[in-house]
């Protein structure tokens, strides 16, 4: 039996640290708002290498706070547009429409499965304000191209870093540091997973910052005086204390991820598979591999199959935002989004983690390259 992710044995394995950390936070009588929460803002604005870290309850927030942050302060206005990536969760798109913007969905890379640069430029209009970049599976969306292009045209450029916790973009340059705000998730199965829910805005934005941290305290900055009709969406001690925990470990996490998407990339060899890199080991150079998607040609039977051998695998994600029913007649989808409805239909996520053994990792190559 090869679980897709055994969130067990990964906490098993920050023991006795993790249990320690809850106990000092239960014994302490300060559940939100406290130290925990501050420390882990600082060390994590360091570590992704940003001068703020505004935590909040979970990813989906992160990105709405930042929308509802640039309305408030005048940048963005509802009706505004925001390109997007078709493929992706769909809780990118859920920040922006439930801001009253207007996500516009461009067609994503055959190859790296990232936004199609040349897509992102043909869906500029008059009303488009941001780029939303998405680190999908853990990869790298980012480019000097993507930013000269925000620049140029005077768009915030935003990352959703829900699935890139620790990925790179050079060696000195982490994802969550290269736009102007970036979302993350600490949701338990993240590469930086907490016990329960958790997110983070980080940004160079001072002013930007601080709306946030309002917007998430009942858009409050002063005591019983609200400004902004605001939200409560806080990271809580005990995630905070956790997170502290995991976060000096992420990197060796990481490393180790890609340690198993070299040997998956190496070593599958089937016809009807195509693998995440097939120009070489390079592109997975920074890659933090949160997800390794194959694309099948026929996806449900070796689904299938693997699930006969024991081996569990999840799709991301079976249907695109745009096609969902909660947006039908509601968002416009103005361009054709052929690869990300072909990824939709045979993507099939292997799986990956810190505490999957060198056994099970052969145990999935064979299982692929021997299909029954
Ligand atoms: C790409 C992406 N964006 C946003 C989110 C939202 O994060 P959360 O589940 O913490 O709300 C997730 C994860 O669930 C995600 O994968």
């Amino acid at each position: 039996m090869v679980p897709f992710l055994d969130l067990k044995k990964i906490n098993e394995s920050f023991q006795p640290a993790l249990g320690e950390a809850i106990a000092r936070t239960v014994e302490s009588g300060w559940y939100l708002l406290g130290n925990e929460v501050k420390e882990f803002e600082k060390e994590y604005a360091s570590y992704i290498g940003t001068g703020h870290c505004v935590s909040c309850a979970n990813g989906l927030d992160a990105l709405t706070l930042i929308f509802r942050a640039y309305i408030e302060m005048g940048i963005m206005k509802p009706g505004d547009e925001v390109i997007v990536p078709g493929d992706t969760f769909i809780a990118t798109f859920l920040a922006i429409s439930e801001c009253g913007l207007v996500p516009i969905a461009v067609d994503v890379d055959p190859v790296t499965l990232q936004i199609d640069i040349n897509k992102m430029k043909e869906a500029l209009t008059q009303k488009t304000r941001a780029v939303a970049i998405v680190h999908l599976y853990g990869r790298c969306s980012f480019a000097e191209s993507v930013a000269e292009f925000c620049k140029k045209n005077d768009l915030k450029l935003i990352e959703d870093n829900a699935q890139a916790a620790g990925c790179k973009y050079t060696s000195t340059l982490r994802t969550g540091s290269l736009g102007d705000a970036s979302g993350h998730s600490f949701y338990p199965g993240k590469n930086l997973g907490a016990l329960g829910d958790g997110g983070a805005v980080t940004t160079n934005d001072a002013e930007l910052a601080r709306m946030i941290r309002t917007l998430a305290f009942y858009g409050s900055e002063k005591k019983y005086i609200f400004n902004y009709c605001g939200r409560n969406s806080r990271l809580d001690e005990i995630q905070a204390a956790s997170l502290r925990v995991k976060l000096p470990r992420l990197d060796e996490d990481n490393e180790r991820r890609r340690e198993i998407a070299r040997r998956f990339q190496a070593e599958i060899v089937n016809p009807e598979v195509t693998l995440p890199f097939p120009d070489g080991d390079k592109a997975g150079e920074n890659n933090v591999f949160h997800l390794f998607p194959i694309l099948a040609k026929n996806r449900e039977q070796l689904q299938d199959s693997l699930s006969k051998k024991g081996i569990q695998t999840l799709i991301h994600y079976p249907v695109p935002p745009h096609l969902q029913r909660c947006y039908k007649g509601k968002i416009p989808v103005r361009f054709p989004l052929p690869v990300t409805e072909y990824i939709a239909s045979h993507e099939l996520s292997l799986p990956i983690s810190p505490v999957m053994t060198d056994e099970e990792v052969r145990i999935v190559i064979d299982a692929i390259n021997n299909p029954s």
